[in-house]
């Protein structure tokens, strides 16, 4: 459950109302809100909402403040804290998870819109002491430093390579082009993606 204690301040600012709950997250009121179509205008929260979330393989019942992001839920919620919040407004990517296997900025969405589609975050790339070879070549290259920004980074460069195996440089570029790394760290991050298509070619 969401620690209570740990709960987000509620502003209503956050209150959601009629067309800006998607049909996922109403799905997951069930309640007589989410039931009956009228005018008059659905609201949920601003007390906790219960939630079925789908992270790495494994179904999870929750219950959060429907102005909790996904990020938060995953990292404050569910202790799935390989998630990073950088900006918190959709600039830096660096809290970027797969939905159903394509890239979000997990700060931009809330978790009651996620539905039943599937989330995996960096905690679930790996198969058990086995790293993702996107992983192995971020050591094997040295492509962090203080390495906020690397599980953003290795989210979107694996999503990346699941489409196109062996990607060239201008794709990688373009592929983390909303990825910021503070550090600096773009040439060996780049090396390191481009290694793993060529590891694949080979
Ligand atoms: S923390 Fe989500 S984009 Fe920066
Ligand atoms: S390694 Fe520090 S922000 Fe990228």
């Amino acid at each position: 459950m969401f620690d209570q204690s740990r709960k987000l301040a509620v502003s209503r600012r956050f209150f959601l109302r009629g067309t800006g709950v998607a049909a996922g997250g109403l799905a997951l009121l069930g309640d007589a809100r989410a039931a009956t179509a009228t005018d008059e205008p659905m609201i949920s929260g601003p007390g906790m909402v219960p939630l079925t979330v789908n992270v790495n393989g494994r179904s999870y019942e929750i219950s959060a403040e429907p102005c909790v992001t996904l990020a938060e839920l995953l990292r404050d919620g569910l202790d799935l804290t390989g998630t990073k919040i950088g900006c918190d407004r959709g600039s830096c990517s660096a809290c970027t998870v797969w939905l159903d296997g394509a890239p979000v900025a997990s700060c931009m969405l809330l978790a009651i819109d996620v539905g039943a589609r599937a989330v995996t975050t960096i905690e679930g790339l790996a198969h058990g002491d086995t790293l993702h070879p996107v992983q192995e070549a971020f050591i094997a290259h040295d492509a962090m430093q203080c390495g906020y920004c690397t599980p953003g980074m290795v989210m979107s460069s694996a999503a990346l390579l699941e489409r196109d195996p062996h990607p060239a440089t201008e794709d990688i570029q373009a592929a983390l082009s909303g990825h910021i790394c503070r550090c600096g760290g773009y040439p060996h991050i780049v090396d390191a993606v481009l290694a793993v298509g060529q590891t694949r070619k080979a």
